[in-house]
């Protein structure tokens, strides 16, 4: 059985899928929707495989195979701060729990053993794909990068760029000693050798720009920053956005009207802006928090902005204008009080967007409470407003469970611009996938709510051909069950690039 998303309100779950992955590649070679049991060995012949070079698994009924989860935010460095400090808002946490643990990342040592079990647990999680903020260190970023490379995750991989606003022990001196350093990770992580049993597939690991938010960077350094990313259109970039009140107030106040260079000339709309008229002086409403990162060309299409609990109606229409895409960071943004962003009407703007843990201002590194966490955020949007509006798709709306699937896999594809290579089961994709299992040997009881797997697969088969056209109905509730009430037990096999790397059977 297999689920792929399709569109943001569509998806396919087909219950007896073959599919096929080159050993070679990794890659998606074929897929079949519909093979009958007896039907294997023909339908690989007809693909002109010589049936010993293939290895056929079967799944158990009760397993289904779906794209690995896209983490689009997460700060690996906070991973052994989960779960404290919820007490706080944004900029105290930051000052209070966050930056204390992170500057601990000077040590190697302690990095190394950090990195390790973080990269291990995500992947067990489920997340295939990763968007890592580490420190402000190079070492022990580079450190992180190794292993993920070792433990073979698909990530980006960024040293934060901090040079103001930050405590002593933890800030950069400088811009150019930031940019510097950044350079230097980039330079390493684009020197990994490629995986020793796929060589023929593309690196798993790339670098991406980093700047932590506009507060904590200086103009320079953000232009330093601008002109990296200009000489590199295919070098991502992630950074935090609109996320608390008192962070959008004071990213204001450090860069007034008129402190900003002119953003780069907007797509498709030369004349618009050639023609625009300047804002007259005094009445001019201020700059917005995206336009800072439009400025200096942080803004573009594989840019990720966390968060965006706050965004202003004009930010909406240049994010959207600059094709740059959202990570969602339900939990975060509940935990630290930030707010309730508004996903569904940003779909309808069209804006890519995409689940982060935002570990640990987010408390869970899991993709799943992301997903059910969504979901409540859009109940609280739509609850707020009263009254479900007509004449909308998505905004201010709850969002359905194909959606938030689409959100965890595709979604977050496109928000780390891999759209072409992940976030769906499809011939030419890399084979990142997840054997998922809500059979009662998973060991959690919540997701079927039946003692034992026999009783499990007489419900499945309880009125046998009778019910065959409701049996892609029940892969959906099966899916629908795992993303509200799985964790980690029901990951039973991950997948990056062809590669079995982790899940329950890991290991064993
Ligand atoms: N803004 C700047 N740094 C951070 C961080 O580490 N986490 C979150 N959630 N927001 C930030
Ligand atoms: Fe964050």
């Amino acid at each position: 059985a297999l689920i792929t998303p399709t569109t943001l309100t569509e998806y396919r779950a087909l219950p007896r899928a073959l599919l096929s992955v080159s050993r070679a590649t990794g890659d998606i070679e074929w897929l079949e929707d519909d093979v009958a049991a007896g039907e294997v060995q023909d339908v690989i012949a007809r693909h002109g495989a010589a049936s010993e070079s293939v290895d056929v698994v079967r799944l158990k009924l009760g397993e289904f195979l779906i794209p690995g989860f896209v983490d689009t935010h997460i700060h690996a460095p906070q991973v052994p701060n989960l779960g404290s400090g919820q007490e706080h808002e944004l900029l105290d946490w930051l000052s209070e729990v966050t930056f204390p643990m992170e500057s601990r990342f000077a040590d190697a040592d302690f990095a190394k053993r950090a990195y390790s079990s973080v990269i291990r647990r995500t992947l067990d999680y489920g997340s295939t794909t990763c968007c890592y903020y580490g420190t402000l260190h190079a070492e022990a970023t580079k450190i992180l990068a190794d292993v993920i490379h070792g433990y073979g995750q698909r990530a980006f991989v960024g040293k934060c760029n901090m040079n103001r606003n930050s405590p002593e022990y933890y800030v950069e001196p400088s811009a150019e000693a930031s940019l510097t350093a950044t350079r230097e990770l980039i330079a390493h992580i684009r020197a990994l050798p490629p995986p020793p049993d796929a060589p023929a597939s593309e690196p798993l690991v790339r670098p991406i720009l980093t700047p932590r938010f506009a507060i904590s960077c200086t103009g320079a350094l953000l232009d330093g920053l601008g002109r990296l990313a200009a000489e590199d259109p295919a070098l991502a970039i992630q950074t935090h956005i609109s996320e608390n009140e008192s962070e959008i107030v004071l990213t204001k106040k450090l860069f007034p009207p008129g402190s900003l260079p002119s953003p780069p000339p907007l797509p498709n709309r030369k004349e618009k802006t050639q023609t625009a008229r300047p804002k007259p002086k005094g009445t001019d409403p201020g700059v917005t928090y995206a336009g800072v990162y439009d400025a200096f060309g942080l803004l573009r299409r594989n840019t990720i902005l966390a968060h965006g609990v706050h965004l202003e109606e004009e930010e909406v229409a240049l994010i959207k204008a600059r094709g740059a895409g959202i990570s969602h960071c339900p939990t975060s943004n509940f935990n630290l009080r930030s707010g309730s962003a508004r996903i569904g009407m940003l779909l309808d703007h069209g804006i890519k967007v995409g689940l982060g843990t935002d570990v640990s201002g987010g408390f869970s590194p899991s993709i799943l409470t992301a997903v059910q966490h969504a979901s409540m955020c859009a109940k609280v949007v739509a609850l707020r407003t009263g009254t479900t509006p007509a004449h909308t798709r998505f905004t201010d709306r709850q969002l359905p469970m194909a959606t938030l699937f689409y959100l965890a896999t595709r979604g977050g594809a496109e928000v780390c611009d891999l759209q072409t290579r992940i976030g769906s089961l499809e011939k030419g994709k890399a084979f990142d996938a997840l054997v998922v299992s809500v059979r009662s040997e998973a060991g959690n009881p919540a997701v079927w709510g039946m003692d034992t797997a026999e009783e499990l697969e007489m419900g499945l088969a309880r009125d046998g051909k009778a019910r065959a056209k409701t049996e892609r109905e029940e892969l959906a509730g099966m899916l629908e069950r795992f993303l509200f009430c799985g964790d980690d037990r029901n990951v039973r096999r991950v997948y990056v690039q062809g590669k079995f790397v982790g899940g329950k059977e890991w290991r064993q």
